[in-house]
């Protein structure tokens, strides 16, 4: 069985990949099917993005598509970046800019109780001729650190301390994120919706 993974981010496919290592699946991603365009993220909520991604891509190659949609919720800021994690400081931004802002914005504000965020992952399976047949999220609970800490991961994990630990998700080892994030715990739904019939043996 082939499902294609409505990204072209390498890490996030090797991820998956490593996942499901145990299930018969043959992973694809948009690297294998470079006819898909850019697809616009004009959805109102994680999930609504997530969705438009999977239809779209199950639509034209009519396979079965799983994609999914993250960011950081931060709630000294109303929930921003949200949705807009990604492109957070405007055009051009990076994932070093985007931190930047976001410890700006945070400044003012020096009690560590009061920098309270979280990342949340939004899931979802498409297939073209049933529609949406699964959906699941994930949320990793913590603060934003003063300061940027460690070199793994990405996006804003120098930036967030994970609750229960005193240390960045950058500084924590891939096994240990992934046993704690927000997208390791979708995957582990998807996971157990795959192994209780989705995938038959
Ligand atoms: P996407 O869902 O891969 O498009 O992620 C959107 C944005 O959310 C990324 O560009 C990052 O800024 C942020 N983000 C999502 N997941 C993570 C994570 O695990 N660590 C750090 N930042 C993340």
């Amino acid at each position: 069985m082939e499902i294609v993974i409505a990204t072209k981010n390498k890490g996030k496919v090797k991820e998956i990949n490593h996942f499901f290592k145990n299930i018969d699946i043959n992973f694809k991603s948009l690297n294998d099917y470079p006819q898909i365009p850019e697809i616009i993220e004009n959805g109102n909520t994680f999930e609504e993005n997530a969705i438009i991604k999977a239809k779209t891509t199950s639509e034209i190659l009519n396979k079965p598509v799983i994609a999914d949609d993250s960011g950081l919720q931060v709630d000294y800021l109303n929930g921003r970046p949200g949705i807009y994690s990604s492109r957070y400081s405007g055009i051009g931004a990076t994932d070093k800019s985007n931190r930047l802002k976001l410890l700006g914005e945070l400044e003012s504000v020096k009690e560590p109780l009061k920098r309270t965020a979280r990342f949340v992952c939004s899931m979802v399976l498409w297939e073209s001729k049933k529609g949406l047949v699964f959906k699941t999220y994930g949320i990793c609970e913590g603060t934003i650190g003063f300061k940027e800490k460690g070199e793994g991961g990405f996006g804003y994990d120098s930036i967030f301390i994970p609750s229960g630990f005193k240390k960045t998700m950058a500084q924590l080892t891939d096994d240990e994120k992934n046993s704690i994030s927000h997208r390791g715990k979708a995957l582990l739904n998807l996971h157990d919706f795959f192994i209780t019939g989705y995938i038959k043996k």
